[in-house]
């Protein structure tokens, strides 16, 4: 699969009074188009770090951010971001509505702008709240206007930093498979930064896996989960759970990746020889039965 978003030997140092600190010391992963990579690691190793550089917010120290096969140097067009601190991202200024239409408003007219928004805002259950202002919200009211309005953007790529950190649970269920209705409809390519594991699995075509600070990737999983995922199935199968212990542990001893490669081949022979006597019980089985039989 040709790379949509390709990140190449990416480091970032930030330079600050008290000192150099590095953030990410050497990334590598591309993205195909179409799929939705979670991207999983320790608070503080350099994830936010990661999605400004992506989105060209923040010019990295070394290696590459390619977009389309374009390096990125400035914030493409096609791209949308909802940023962890989202409070801070909305226009306290504007309505609900007009803050999801802002973005529109270079490439559609006023009607299609408003029925593209409050298309959006239905999908986050906010429609009643169009013309209330951000400060009028709740935490997870304005975090789900955000989502509005990366959404309505329609963008190619959409970067999203913990987007539903701060709303209850039943919400979250929703605001998932909400993500994986538009991403299958519009086609659109994603990048999640999670701290839950399960959801990580969930929404997950594959799971880019990070060591503590600095960043690097410790394990870039694929999740083989059939579509449609399903809130109660998804997450009761055994391929789910199997995934969930896997990501669990690659997290917990992210610093030694020797000691996971330990730990998966034990697993691996474990496997094998299981196999091995399962595959030795049924021909045995087939040899009695050929023999009661003849
Ligand atoms: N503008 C900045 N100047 C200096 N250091 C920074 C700056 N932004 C982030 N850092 C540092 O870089 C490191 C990575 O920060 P980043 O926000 O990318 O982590 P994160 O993985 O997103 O954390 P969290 O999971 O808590 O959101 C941290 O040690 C942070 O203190
Ligand atoms: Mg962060």
């Amino acid at each position: 699969m040709t790379a949509m978003l390709s990140v190449a030997d990416l480091g970032h140092t930030y330079q600050a009074k008290d000192g150099a600190h590095t953030a990410i010391a050497d990334l590598s992963f591309t993205v195909g188009p179409g799929e939705l990579v979670c991207v999983v690691g320790p608070s503080g190793c350099g994830k936010s770090t990661l999605l400004r550089t992506i989105s060209g917010l923040v010019r990295p120290t070394r290696g590459e951010v390619t977009l389309h096969g374009n390096a990125v140097l400035g914030v493409p067009d096609d791209l949308a971001v909802v940023f962890q601190d989202y409070s801070r991202s909305l226009f306290p200024w504007l309505s609900v509505q007009k803050n999801v239409e802002f973005p529109l408003k270079r490439s559609l007219g006023r009607s299609a702008r408003r029925a593209r928004a409050a298309e959006a805002l239905e999908w986050v259950g906010l429609s009643k709240a169009h013309r209330k202002y951000p400060w009028q919200l709740s935490g997870g009211m304005q975090q789900r206007v955000a989502i509005a309005r990366a959404l309505a953007y329609r963008p190619a790529l959409l970067l999203m930093d913990e987007p539903f950190a701060s709303v209850d649970a039943q919400t979250r269920f929703e605001l998932e498979d909400l993500l994986l209705k538009v991403k299958a409809e519009h086609d659109t390519t994603v990048l999640v930064v999670t701290h839950d594991i399960d959801e990580s699995v969930y929404l997950g075509d594959r799971i880019l896996v990070l060591s503590g600070s600095p960043a690097s990737v410790v394990a870039d999983l694929p999740v083989r989960l059939p579509a449609p995922r399903d809130q109660i199935t998804t997450r009761e199968s055994d391929a789910f759970v199997g995934l969930r212990a896997e990501v669990a542990r690659l997290l917990n001893v992210g610093k030694g990746s020797g000691e996971v490669r330990a730990r998966r081949k034990a697993d691996e022979q474990s496997a094998a020889k299981w196999a091995e006597a399962e595959r030795a019980e049924v021909s045995r089985a087939e040899a009695e039965d050929r023999a009661a039989s003849s």
